[in-house]
């Protein structure tokens, strides 16, 4: 189809009106992958002055900027880092447009290559329960943060946490992403608190309700290594055990519990 014949389709079909799309959105915001919404509503929650440096550790794909782009100032310096290289690229790619005054850089939060006090706010979402010596990343963090800058750090609760680790058992994976989690919505605070003196948390609950083997097995997969998921005979057991499951319930629901601590000192 041409550009031209393709404008056309969209105009008078496909989005003729907002059925389809509105459809479209909630049904992948009831199966909890639309990723909109969480990133909308950590960027709900952070409050940094025009000027400022913010570092983001591990950012992954840049899905928190991406989604944000038309709420971030002109005005902020922003640096996005990750320990790996594959997903500073991916960062890159997906802020191509909008996000070219970015800055991309490898960094193990353990180790952060700037001196005291240089940025205003620092970021680390859904990244933290991934570093071994959280002290140190709590070190680091305090002494790059300017005094009185935030530090914003998201995180999962143990209770979603149990119930992808329950379904990853019930399909033959003792553990979801390596827990127990050293970084939760329930010991964060208390570890927070050794490194700053003010610490708040605020949550977000929600249901989701999976029904369909494509979302669950995705879900699977997502927890297993690169290894086990090019191993036909462990994707194919993985399968099985999906079906098994949704004949069993026909409906799996996971809570997701999800928090933001923002510490400061
Ligand atoms: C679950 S992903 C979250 C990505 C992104 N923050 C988001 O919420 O969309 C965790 C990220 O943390 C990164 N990561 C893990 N350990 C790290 C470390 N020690 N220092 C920096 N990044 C790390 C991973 O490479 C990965 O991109």
């Amino acid at each position: 189809m041409s550009d031209m014949a393709n404008q056309e389709y969209l105009l008078k079909d496909q989005y003729r009106d907002a059925t389809n799309f509105t459809l479209r959105v909630e049904t992948l915001q009831r199966m909890g992958v639309m990723q909109g919404s969480w990133y909308r509503w950590i960027f709900d929650h952070i409050q940094i002055p025009e000027q400022s440096r913010v570092l983001e550790l591990g950012c992954g794909p840049g899905f928190l900027w991406r989604e944000n782009l038309d709420r971030v100032p002109q005005s902020w310096e922003v640096t996005l880092s990750d320990f790996s290289p594959g997903m500073l690229e991916a960062a890159r790619h997906n802020l191509e447009k909008g996000g070219e005054h970015f800055a991309y850089q490898v960094i193990d939060a353990q180790a952060i290559p700037y001196e005291a006090g240089h940025f205003d706010a620092v970021i680390a979402n859904a990244m933290l329960y991934h570093v071994p010596n959280l002290a140190q990343a709590f070190s680091e963090v305090r002494r790059v943060l300017k005094p009185g800058g935030n530090f914003y750090a998201t995180t999962i609760g143990d209770r979603a946490i149990a119930e992808l680790g329950t379904i990853m058992q019930q399909v033959g994976y003792g553990t979801w992403l390596g827990s127990p989690f050293g970084f939760s919505i329930e010991n964060g605070g208390q570890q927070l608190e050794h490194w700053f003196t003010h610490v708040t948390l605020d949550r977000l609950e929600k249901q989701l309700l999976i029904n369909e083997r494509e979302s669950l097995l995705g879900l699977v997969r997502s927890g297993m290594s690169k290894q086990e998921q090019q191993d036909a005979t462990k994707l194919h057991a993985a399968q099985e055990a999906v079906e098994r499951l949704l004949q069993q319930d026909q409906e799996l629901t996971i809570t997701m519990d999800f928090g933001i601590f923002v510490a400061s000192n």
